[in-house]
């Protein structure tokens, strides 16, 4: 596939995964996030793993025209998505691990659903720490043990009997960090001091095919 072809496709599965997937799964937590992450006018937010950007839009709602507010995702599909949704937030490439950002550069960084997906999440903690400033606030969502979630569970032993453990694995990777005394521990490791966490209730409402 050529470059061309390649960034074609990219951005096909970014328009699937914001008409699907973010009113599915992902659109509620924004106003969640945002409210826990105390976002106020005129704060400088950076956004981590963006994807199509639905927090890193209701950040900008809330912090106005005196603030400003960055997403940042490898995906050149999503970028260019979350791009076309609302041009007036600063879209960055790049990867959690190595923020091309300046020590306390920002007021907020918040992150959803994103942290378990990383190939690094310890290293990008520490940066995550490093560009927020010192009496400022780092917010992470990440989901909850698969156990707490049936129909998950059900799927990945289904997969399991039927597809093997490596199948079963994809279902499984997702729900990896909801272990919240484990999560308390690496960012404490990273130099973070945890001030507050909570397992919201939230639902999955996929439309009927
Ligand atoms: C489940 S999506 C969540 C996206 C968005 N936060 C939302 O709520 O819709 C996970 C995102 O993590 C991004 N991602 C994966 N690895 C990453 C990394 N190492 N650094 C930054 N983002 C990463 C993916 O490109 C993807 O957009």
């Amino acid at each position: 596939m050529g470059l061309e072809a390649e960034l074609e496709a990219e951005t096909e599965a970014a328009r699937a995964y914001e008409a699907l997937l973010v009113p599915a799964l992902f659109g509620e937590w924004a106003s969640k996030v945002a409210d826990a992450a105390a976002l106020r006018p005129g704060h400088r937010v950076l956004d981590v793993a963006c994807g199509t950007g639905v927090l890193s839009r209701e950040a900008r709602a809330r912090v106005g025209p005196r603030g400003s507010v960055t997403g940042l995702d490898p995906g050149r599909g999503m970028l260019g998505v979350a791009a076309e949704l609302d041009p007036e937030v600063r879209w960055q490439a790049g990867w959690a691990e190595e923020l091309p950002f300046e020590d306390a550069a920002f007021d907020r960084v918040v992150s959803q659903f994103g942290l378990m997906f990383f190939r690094e999440p310890a290293r990008a903690l520490r940066e995550m720490l490093r560009v927020v400033e010192p009496e400022g606030r780092v917010t992470l969502a990440v989901w909850d043990a698969i156990e707490q979630l049936p129909a998950y569970a059900a799927s990945a032993a289904i997969l399991d009997e039927l597809a093997g453990a490596e199948a079963a694995d994809c279902v499984r990777a997702p729900f990896a960090l909801g272990d919240a005394a484990r999560v308390r521990g690496m960012i404490e490791e990273a130099g973070g001091h945890v001030v507050a966490q909570e397992t919201p209730v939230g639902e999955a409402r996929f439309p009927s095919v």
